[in-house]
């Protein structure tokens, strides 16, 4: 068996996982400082590098210690190598191979992309090694990148299409900011749009009919920017008084999140199956922090249930940042 110790911070999480096998998740922490950065809407990357900095050799302790492990029990330190932010990859990617070198193991790179796409393969404690057909399509949508990749098996996969320019999760993003809503987006947005109307305006699906795989949203965060400017005045009211967070039914900025979400889940899962469809894959997954959503994950699964794709897609806490699959993917590459 196979244990190997992942790390990852590409971004705002700083985590460590102990992995056996690809896909039994022995530990999984994760130091988030999402709240950190919450009050500057978005990322500042020094503040990130230095908080992975202070936290990593505390979340690769207790991922041991969890895990019951000590460092003569651990195979392999995988570690998230590009994309991300220059800053905070460089902090990950320092500690990771000085800790290889000290403690002699070899230092597997791994590509964050990939990892969210190996996530579909992780499992906890009590749970049985899922057994996922290839080829099959991923639908990879996180905060930089909205992709479709084609995954052959554990160590071919080509991208069949991507977005042009905003990522759906940048979109989330920046629509929560232009809503007075806190960052990340995605979440407080899914959250929101459960009180709201998805009907209530019809925003563009960007690209749906296109020939091709590919994908657009910052025309979908240009629409939204022109229907809160015509309510200005309704929302600057809303932005000023947090309370209203707390009654949101029946009110606009619920409405805006409802039918802005909808714009880009209808987008996704229609090209999606398209994608699958014409390409004659008959097994779809969804991987990055975007694939938590709770009206993707409800619409994707009852249109592939009906058009007759299997669909697969990881448990909430392995789509957004984490170690695990870095670990997972890690594996993958091992493999003969
Ligand atoms: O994969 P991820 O954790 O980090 C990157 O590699 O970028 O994705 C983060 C993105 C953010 O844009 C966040 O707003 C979005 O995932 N996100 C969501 C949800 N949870 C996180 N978007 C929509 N609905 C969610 N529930
Ligand atoms: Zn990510």
């Amino acid at each position: 068996m196979t244990k190997i110790l992942g790390i990852e911070t590409t971004c705002d999480e700083t985590g460590a996982a102990v992995v056996e096998d690809g896909w039994l998740v022995l530990s999984n922490i994760i130091a988030s400082q999402a709240k950190l950065h919450e009050k500057y809407g978005g990322i500042v990357p020094e503040v990130a590098s230095r908080k992975h900095l202070e936290a990593l050799p505390v979340v690769v302790d207790e991922a041991l210690q969890k895990a019951n492990f000590k460092f003569e029990n651990i195979d392999a330190i995988a570690v998230s190598k590009e994309p991300g932010l220059p800053t905070a990859l460089s902090v990950g990617y320092a500690y990771a191979s000085g800790l290889a070198l000290s403690k002699n193991l070899p230092l597997i790179d791994v590509n964050h992309l990939e990892a969210h796409i190996a996530a579909i393969w992780l499992s906890c404690e009590g749970e049985k090694k899922k057994e996922i057909p290839y080829p099959y399509l991923c639908l990879l949508v996180s905060g930089g990148h909205t992709q479709l990749q084609l995954v052959t098996n554990e160590r071919t996969q080509k991208i069949v299409g991507k977005t042009y320019d905003d990522a759906a999760g940048e979109s989330f993003d920046k629509v929560a900011r232009l809503l007075g809503l806190s960052y990340p987006g995605g979440p407080i947005i899914d959250k929101i749009a459960k009180e709201g109307d998805e009907h209530q305006i019809k925003f563009p699906r960007p690209m749906i009919r296109s020939e091709n795989f590919d994908f657009s949203f910052s025309g979908l965060k240009t629409a939204v920017r022109r229907e809160v400017e015509k309510h200005k005045e309704e929302y600057d009211g809303y932005k000023d008084n947090k309370e209203l967070h707390k009654e949101l039914s029946n009110n606009r900025v619920a409405d805006v999140a409802a039918s802005f979400q909808e714009a880009v889940v209808d987008t996704l899962v229609t090209k999606t199956i398209n994608a699958a469809a014409e390409l004659g894959i008959e097994v779809i997954t969804m991987a990055g922090g975007v694939s938590a959503n709770s009206r993707l994950r409800e619409k994707l699964a009852r249109e592939c249930h009906e058009a007759g794709f299997e669909l697969y897609y990881p448990e909430i806490e392995f789509c957004l940042d984490n170690a695990a699959m870095v670990a997972a993917q890690a594996f993958n590459q091992i493999q003969p």
